[in-house]
């Protein structure tokens, strides 16, 4: 059967103060619908998956958050970690729990933290790469780039695949994680490049045969693992001894990259919209927009602006923030950190998090 599988980790640290540690992006609301991103991506794969195979992966830290946000979780598909070994690990786990629990799963990872529109075209897409991923393929959803983005992994496309009722798959004719910046402006030259969305679908069984692969190491902790899981004492016992030893390495550049070199990997190119919300200039996009005014996450009634347009303001609640004369500002408040920089420069946050983080 279908398992939708949702990794939740990583610290979102560009959205700071906004995001934080105790709070990362998955769990903040950023589009003021009343939903987190982890509860959209919940009510997104629900209706695919049902609640039964509905399974998230994070950390033990966030595992009560999850469970709060998403009661309807059940208890047993939602795997905790002990600390964060990234993608590689997360998705790893929960293909090794369910390689036992139905020899049969077909898994569907979604990012936790993405915002995606025109859900019939995401069910689709889903449901094409589904087909691909039952021929032994890593099959994983294309999006149009749309400026060369240093963020993201690359698909450069090969030959469609001829595969019954997956028209538009294709082949990956190589998979670049994260190139560089001039490496990215040629691919996007070439016209023949998609971004990875971070999504993989693909045979739990065929996923940890390219983990024997190309990440042994990993693949015999995960399945050691794997196999006390259902012993809650066991389980925490090899947990506690085989976690803090496995190799930190992402799903790409552990599988996708190695297995796309082999013609493993296949694509499905994505027609609906998709954002994976980086930094809060791209928020402020999401965002709905009055003219002359900038956008407002949160109340409004704590806002007072004047001729200040373009930028993006989030205003702690029981304290104003006024603005004059200033446009395309970043102006981000929290009781306790207050962040103040341009659209231009949100994506430099991350730098700026790490010299607070140094300056204590
Ligand atoms: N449980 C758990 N534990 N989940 C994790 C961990 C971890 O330690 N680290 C990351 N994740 C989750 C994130 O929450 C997200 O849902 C997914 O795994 C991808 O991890 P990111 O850290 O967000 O990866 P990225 O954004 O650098 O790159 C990936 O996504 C891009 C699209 O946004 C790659 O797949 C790229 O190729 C892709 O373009
Ligand atoms: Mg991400």
């Amino acid at each position: 059967g279908f398992w939708a599988v949702v990794p939740a980790g990583g610290a979102g640290t560009r959205l700071w103060p906004l995001s934080r540690e105790t709070c990362p992006k998955f769990l903040l609301d950023l589009t003021l619908r009343g939903r987190s991103l982890i509860q959209a991506t919940w009510d997104r794969l629900l209706p695919m998956a049902g609640q039964a195979r509905m399974m998230v992966v994070t950390g033990e830290i966030h595992s009560q958050a999850v469970r709060d946000q998403l009661p309807d979780l059940l208890p047993r598909n939602l795997l905790a970690e002990p600390s964060p070994k990234e993608s590689g690990a997360a998705i790893g786990l929960a293909a090794a729990v369910l390689c036992r629990r139905d020899p049969d799963a077909i898994i569907g990872s979604f990012a936790a933290d993405h915002m995606i529109s025109g859900e019939d075209a995401f069910l689709s897409a889903v449901a094409e790469a589904v087909e691909t991923a039952r021929h032994n393929h890593l099959v994983t959803i294309g999006i149009a780039p749309s400026y060369p983005a240093v963020g993201f992994g690359y698909i450069r496309l090969g030959d469609k695949l001829d595969i019954p009722n997956a028209p538009n798959a294709r082949v990956v004719s190589q998979f670049k994680e994260k190139p560089d910046a001039r490496t990215a402006a040629s691919y996007l030259s070439t016209g023949n490049y998609r971004w990875n969305g971070g999504m993989f679908v693909v045979k739990a069984k065929f996923l940890m045969e390219l983990y024997h692969k190309y990440q042994p190491e990993l693949a015999e902790g995960l399945e050691a693992i794997a196999a006390q899981w259902d012993d809650e004492k066991l389980r925490e016992k090899a947990l506690a001894e085989i976690w803090p030893t496995l190799p930190k390495i992402a799903i790409d550049n552990a599988v996708a990259e190695p297995a796309a070199q082999e013609g493993m990997v296949a694509v499905v190119p994505a027609t609906f919209g998709w954002d994976d919300v980086g930094d809060f200039s791209s928020l402020a996009d999401l965002l709905p927009a009055e003219v002359n005014q900038p956008r407002i996450l949160g109340d409004s009634k704590w806002v007072v602006t004047e001729q200040s347009a373009g930028g993006i303001i989030v205003p702690a609640s029981e304290r104003l923030i006024a603005c004059l004369g200033v446009d395309d500002l970043v102006v981000v408040d929290t009781p306790d950190a207050l962040l103040i920089t341009t659209r231009a420069r949100s994506q430099e946050v991350k730098r700026l998090v790490k010299k607070c983080r140094e300056t204590g």
